[in-house]
């Protein structure tokens, strides 16, 4: 399914957020707050889209994804990024080998989400923190159903017209309405091993940003 929409992903993200998801991305950033010369990892970092400003912040990010037709985009789009090929349930990785490890809009659709944030847990150095960027759960009841009647009738809609597989977007949809909301998802964190872990809203909630740290041995 990722590899039909990679060409025209990041124009339709930007439509269907609103614009939205470039402030989402600019705090994630900050919460990884990478310093020069640590390595992040961008899990299932699609055409690089979330990686490119780990770069641009000075931080050595390496984006990974299991698609190849996200990989080809990124690739062509984004030739100074360090792309690897990669599923999040086996990272191609040796243990403690990241500072951070983060992921945007991905977490959602992997398989196993557990068993994604043990491998996340993994790859990460004592010490060294998570973040992911999600989308989740309004806090406020009236813009919470706002949100579920534009998932259900808007988002399809303007899908059909702009991406060149629309029941991506429908799949997309019901994929939020099924995800965990910040507290279960933190949970689960703590669950797998994360520490600390801790949660702030964008955009009233619309998305969430979890952090965690991984322990020291
Ligand atoms: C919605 S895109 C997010 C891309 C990017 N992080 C962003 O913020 O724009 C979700 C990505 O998750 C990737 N993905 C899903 N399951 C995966 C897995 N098991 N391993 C690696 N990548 C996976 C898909 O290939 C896709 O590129």
């Amino acid at each position: 399914m990722f590899d039909t929409v990679a060409p025209r992903y990041d124009l339709v993200n930007d439509l269907l957020s609103l614009g939205q998801d470039r402030r989402w991305r600019t705090a994630t950033v900050a919460a990884v707050g990478a310093r020069p010369g640590e390595t992040v990892l961008d899990l299932a970092a699609g055409t690089g889209t979330s990686s490119a400003p780990f770069a641009a912040a000075g931080a050595h990010v390496v984006p990974c994804d299991f698609s190849p037709g996200m990989l080809a985009c990124g690739k062509t789009r984004r030739p100074d990024l360090p792309f690897v090929a990669g599923d999040a349930l086996h990272l191609p990785f040796a243990d403690a080998s990241f500072d951070a490890v983060t992921i945007s809009f991905g977490l959602r659709n992997v398989a196993d989400t557990t068993a994604a944030l043990a491998e996340m847990l993994r790859v990460t150095r004592p010490g060294g923190r998570i973040v992911v960027c999600e989308f989740s759960t309004p806090s406020f009841e009236p813009l919470r159903t706002v949100y579920k009647e534009y998932l259900v009738r808007a988002l399809p809609a303007v899908a059909r017209v702009v991406s060149s597989d629309p029941e991506s977007y429908v799949y997309l949809a019901d994929s939020i309405r099924d995800w965990p909301d910040q507290v279960g998802l933190g949970r689960l964190l703590r669950r797998v091993g994360w520490r600390l872990v801790a949660y702030r809203n964008l955009s009233g909630g619309i998305v969430a940003l979890h952090r965690g740290v991984r322990p020291a041995d």
